[in-house]
């Protein structure tokens, strides 16, 4: 394929919207679409005071912030989808939902385009194969929060074809990132180590082995991570990682991935993190 110039976001929570910042900021014509208005609304509200600060820093022209605004277009038809060179999909971290997707933009995406999923842990090979064009569908996992973290995950699935994974390293590479590569196994690599982590970190306060506060500074200060377990965890969303370890629990079948009933019961109450204001911590701006 030649140069991506354009890209459809689908999901305008906290990685589609930094992930539609990031294309729009590096000149890639931007549609961002999601199923609730009102996080299309919250999406565009928070990406242009982004590129507002960024400007008032001196981190981008003020020429460049404009043309970044210029790029993005926010929809709710997957219609508009139909010439772009490359789809993001940052939906729920559900399976069946975003086969779901993957069918219906497999259905309007022109036959060149490439299928990428920003999923944290879910095959690629079965996403993949849920289309009619499995060689061009591929992980591309961003780091939260994607504009400013350095690194993407490109995940190979089973048939990804050497075209594709060469276009989608090119894209990452322009956002300025370093990327690494995965085999298409749960969890891939970052989350395939941090999820069992972050679930050891919430088994700890179950079991009332030390404060939240005391786990998450043991692990700062004692293992130089510049932010706690918990901590980490809140900003991701308790239901991410819920999602994300019963997703490893299925895929390699091993029960030391058992999510702590914890956790479960967080996400149960609705404390799913920063997004929900309380989490593991409580939290007065949303
Ligand atoms: P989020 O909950 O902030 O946003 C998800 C958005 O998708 C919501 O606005 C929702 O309305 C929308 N949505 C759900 N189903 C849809 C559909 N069928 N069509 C259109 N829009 C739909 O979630 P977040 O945190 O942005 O995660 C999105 C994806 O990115 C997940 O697959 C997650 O595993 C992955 N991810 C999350 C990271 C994190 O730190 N939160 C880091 C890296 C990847």
């Amino acid at each position: 394929m030649s140069e991506i110039r354009s890209v459809g976001v689908v999901g305008a929570g906290q990685m589609g919207s930094g992930i539609a910042q990031l294309a729009a900021v590096n000149g890639l014509q931007v549609w961002l679409l999601d199923s609730d208005s009102a996080a299309v609304s919250k999406a565009h509200q928070s990406i242009s005071s982004r590129i507002q600060s960024l400007v008032s820093k001196d981190l981008l022209t003020k020429e460049k912030g404009a043309e970044a605004v210029r790029n993005l277009r926010f929809t709710s038809s997957l219609e508009d989808f139909r010439s772009v060179d490359i789809v993001i999909e940052a939906i729920v971290e559900s399976e069946e939902v975003k086969k779901k997707l993957f069918v219906q933009l497999d259905n309007i995406v022109k036959d060149s385009a490439i299928l990428a999923s920003n999923t944290s842990s879910i095959s690629i090979t079965r996403i993949a194969s849920a289309t009619r064009r499995p060689s061009q569908v591929i992980g591309m996992h961003f780091m939260n929060p994607p504009p400013v973290m350095k690194l993407v995950e490109i995940i190979r699935g089973a048939t990804t074809s050497d075209n594709t994974f060469n276009a989608t390293k090119s894209l990452a590479e322009r956002f300025g990132k370093k990327v690494i590569c995965s085999q298409d196994y749960s969890g891939f690599i970052v989350n395939r180590i941090l999820m069992p982590m972050i679930n050891e970190a919430f088994h700890a306060l179950y079991t009332g082995v030390a404060t939240k506060e005391d786990i998450d500074t043991g692990m700062k200060l004692g293992t130089n991570h510049p932010m706690g377990p918990l901590e980490l965890a809140d900003h991701i969303g308790l239901d991410v990682c819920l999602s994300i370890m019963k997703v490893l629990l299925n895929g390699l079948g091993d029960s030391k991935y058992s999510p702590c009933p914890l956790l479960v019961q967080y996400v149960d109450a609705g404390r799913l993190g920063r997004k929900s204001g309380v989490g593991v911590y409580t939290y007065s701006k949303i």
